[in-house]
């Protein structure tokens, strides 16, 4: 089983290099938000009837996801997990306007545990569960299961979001993209005028024991097989993807 505890995200600065980093070398990160809230527009403020719409952001960092979907509709009501103190301070911080919002430090691994020993606090009846760039840290059959963790909590209707970074089907595919990765950092640092160089991050990435990422059609095929529906990666570019499914 893997160990958030043994992994960098337990060390707060890390949290806080990516916190003030990630526009620099999250691959086209705007537009991974732009398409996000195109989703929420389309599938839940323009398709639910009802208000609040329930919001479960899992790996929540400092609540970069949440906030972009309050952009788009102020009356969500939103659960925030993260297994970080550091992040979910942040979170907190971010969202203060909104004392309604419910802010869990919990490992993924132990939501799965609590849920198993039928002591889950996360409650149900979610409308939209979204994580970004952080699922890939577990191991295959831990993402399947939190994949039917993410099912069991959302009402039938319900989406699910996963901004995630994939596993390409060939090792030289894979290559070629943390290329195209290292290219889009450069580029995007130049029109950013940073001083700071990520360059090197694509390979850091590649040795970095804390990755899991599994193959796309992989995870696919697991949301498929749980049950949902509309399964599909609805952006992709390089190692970098958006998929997800509804209930
Ligand atoms: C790359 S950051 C992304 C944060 C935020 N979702 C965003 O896109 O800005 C990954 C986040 O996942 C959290 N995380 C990583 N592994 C986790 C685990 N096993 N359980 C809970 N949170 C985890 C980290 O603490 C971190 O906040």
């Amino acid at each position: 089983m893997s160990k958030f505890e043994k992994s960098e995200w337990a060390e707060e600065g890390h949290a806080k290099q990516f916190l003030e980093n990630a526009d620099i070398y999250i691959l086209e990160r705007q537009r991974l938000f732009e398409i996000l809230k195109s989703f929420y527009r389309y599938f839940l403020r323009n398709k639910i009837n009802k208000r609040p719409i329930k919001l479960l952001d899992l790996g929540c960092g400092d609540g970069a996801l949440t906030r972009e979907i309050l952009k788009e509709d102020p009356e969500i009501e939103a659960t925030l997990v993260d297994g970080s103190a550091e992040m979910l301070k942040n979170a907190k911080e971010h969202l203060e306007s909104h004392p309604n919002f419910i802010f869990i430090e919990k490992t993924f691994q132990e939501l799965l545990e609590d849920e198993s020993r039928g002591n889950d606090i996360i409650g149900d009846g979610f409308d939209f569960v979204v994580s970004s760039l952080a699922i890939h840290h577990l191991h295959t059959e831990e993402k399947k299961s939190l994949f039917s963790y993410i099912y069991g909590h959302l009402n039938f209707g319900g989406f699910f979001l996963n901004i995630e970074t994939v596993k390409a089907p060939e090792d030289e595919l894979e290559s070629w993209y943390r290329v195209l990765w290292g290219e889009w950092i450069r580029e995007n640092q130049e029109n950013m005028d940073s001083p700071a160089n990520f360059e090197y991050l694509p390979e850091k990435y590649k040795n970095n024991p804390d990755n899991h990422a599994d193959a796309l059609n992989t995870q696919l095929n697991a949301l498929e097989s749980i049950g949902f529906q509309q399964v599909d990666c609805y952006y992709k570019y390089g190692i970098f993807t958006i998929f997800g499914g509804k209930k």
